[in-house]
């Protein structure tokens, strides 16, 4: 689907693929800037970071290392559980490593505030955040986020790797998902 033929499941295109790109590299140059002579591993987390992760990673001139984590904080709903679980850990020692968590949204900061806890106990030189997006409950969270690329409005996204029950991923665009589809508001 491109932007043009959104269907009747996606009421807009929230971030068109070219604004995408640009900001993607924009970080890059950011963490480039910040990690230069360092050893770097990026930890996605799955499934969302995906496209986030590889197009980020690409932009990088730092040589990383990658690796990934599955929690589930989600449902195939639009609403947090509450309950983190790792479903996929980590297959490096990340003991003295700097580590660059990329994920696709903070939402409630549940997700993130779980697996920086549980990452720093097992005691890296740095931890830090990269994320796509942030959507407005994030305020309310003590996550310091020091790569982000877009503040979005309270509404259900969809696209470069954000689902609704694994649909829309290889979007690529972040488009907003038309309310008939999951039968409410996104709040
Ligand atoms: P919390 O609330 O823990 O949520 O910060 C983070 C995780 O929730 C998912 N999430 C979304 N997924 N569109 C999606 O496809 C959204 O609008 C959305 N909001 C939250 C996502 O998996 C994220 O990692
Ligand atoms: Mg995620």
């Amino acid at each position: 689907m491109d932007e043009k033929d959104l269907g009747a499941d996606l009421s807009k295109v929230l971030i068109p693929e070219d604004v995408l790109q640009a900001k993607v590299r924009e970080l890059a140059a950011q963490i480039d800037a910040d990690y230069a002579g360092r050893d770097l591993l990026l930890v996605g987390v799955l499934k969302g970071a995906v496209m986030v992760m590889a197009d980020l990673a690409r932009a990088l001139h730092t040589p990383a290392s990658m690796d990934w984590m599955a929690v589930s904080s989600y449902g195939s709903g639009t609403k947090s559980s509450g309950v983190v679980r790792i479903l996929k850990d980590l297959d490096t020692d990340i003991l003295d490593r700097h580590v660059l968590i990329v994920e696709d949204i903070i939402d409630s900061g549940l997700t993130l505030s779980w697996l920086i806890s549980n990452l720093r106990s097992r005691g890296p030189a740095s931890l830090e955040i990269c994320a796509l997006l942030r959507k407005p409950e994030a305020v309310r969270t003590e996550i310091d986020c020091r790569y982000l690329g877009f503040d979005i409005p309270n509404e259900f996204v969809v696209g470069y790797g954000l689902d609704y029950g694994e649909k829309y991923r290889n979007l690529p665009f972040v488009g907003t998902l038309a309310p008939h589809v999951y039968g409410g508001t996104a709040d």
